[in-house]
């Protein structure tokens, strides 16, 4: 068992991807200012920064210039954060807590939470493309390809139609859940990291690997949000608990029962992890980011 201090570690990411994201982003007052305001309100209310971790991570791994990779960690946290404002709304979750604080929507309205969320889509992929300006084109284009699979109709997107499709439906079984979780949170996660490692043009190896460390990675981390949902503690969470149980969604602790999805979290994240053995101590991180998707209350 490695003695990797993941707290440290993420603490000091959380700073430097912040940062980049201060710059990245319109300034407050910034014309159209309410636009702006809705933007940085939703990005800079907390969230744990996970994806662009996984970015930063994936450059790491694979022995590239973390530095080059942050345009593509801001974009995935400009994505999640597009994808956050709209699970929010009237209209899909309609929930009023987030990252701690009211949801997007209910301090500027549905629409200019709707365009917030459709400005920073676009954002995100102007700043993977602002890459080229210091990586070859080729890699830089496959990161972006990446990313924009895994938000789309295949990934992030898909996902949340079935999500809500699947609603107070009784003959839902597990592996259409899973199929959604997988799509709706693990596309993401997964492309954040590979896409951060494929800058550097690693070994088609190192890319499978990573991918399919990703795939377990984001099962267990929506397995671990579904559990939330039900024995979080909403001021650590920073949402509402019980949302799940209130629009009835397909959910892993619904099908199967708590113990039974603490189970296949773990299992997951084993899976995870045994996906790393082809590399040593510079995976260590991703190990305990495993560990972490699992054991973890926020
Ligand atoms: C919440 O994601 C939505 C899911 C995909 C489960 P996070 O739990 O990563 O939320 P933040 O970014 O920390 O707020
Ligand atoms: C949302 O899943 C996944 C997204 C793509 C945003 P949830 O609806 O369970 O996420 P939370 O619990 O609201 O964060
Ligand atoms: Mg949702
Ligand atoms: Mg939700
Ligand atoms: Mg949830």
């Amino acid at each position: 068992m490695s003695q990797f201090d993941l707290t440290a570690y993420a603490a000091e990411r959380r700073e430097w991807i912040n940062s980049a994201l201060d710059l990245c982003l319109p300034s407050e007052d910034e014309p159209p200012a309410t636009l702006s305001k809705s933007i940085r309100y939703s990005i800079f209310c907390g969230g744990k920064r996970l994806r662009p971790m996984l970015a930063l991570a994936g450059a790491d791994v694979v022995g590239g210039d973390r530095n080059l990779a942050m345009p593509v960690a801001c974009a995935v946290e400009c994505i999640h954060t597009f994808s956050l404002i709209h699970d929010d709304l009237p209209a899909i979750d309609n929930d009023d807590l987030r990252r701690g604080r009211p949801t997007n929507h209910k301090v500027f309205g549905d629409a200019i939470a709707i365009l917030a969320g459709d400005a920073l889509l676009a954002l995100s992929f102007e700043l993977i493309a602002s890459c080229a300006k210091s990586l070859p084109a080729g890699p830089v284009l496959e990161a972006s390809r990446l990313i924009s699979k895994a938000s789309g109709t295949t990934g992030m997107v898909g996902g949340q139609i079935d999500d809500i499709g699947n609603e107070g439906c009784a003959n839902v079984g597990i592996a259409e859940v899973e199929s959604v979780h997988r799509r709706k949170t693990g596309a993401l996660l997964t492309a954040s990291l590979v896409a951060g490692a494929v800058l550097f043009d690693p070994p088609a190896e190192s890319i499978s690997n990573l991918t399919t460390y990703g795939e377990y990675l984001g099962l267990a981390f929506q397995i671990a949000d579904d559990l939330l949902d039900i024995q979080g503690d909403p001021s650590l969470i920073g949402k509402p608990v019980g949302s799940d149980l209130k629009h009835d969604k397909a959910t892993y602790p619904k099908l199967l029962g708590i113990a039974e999805s603490q189970r296949r979290a773990r299992e997951a994240v084993s899976t995870a992890v045994a996906a790393l053995t082809s590399f040593g101590s510079e995976a260590d991180p991703l190990r305990a980011l495993a560990r972490y998707t699992v054991e973890r209350r926020s």
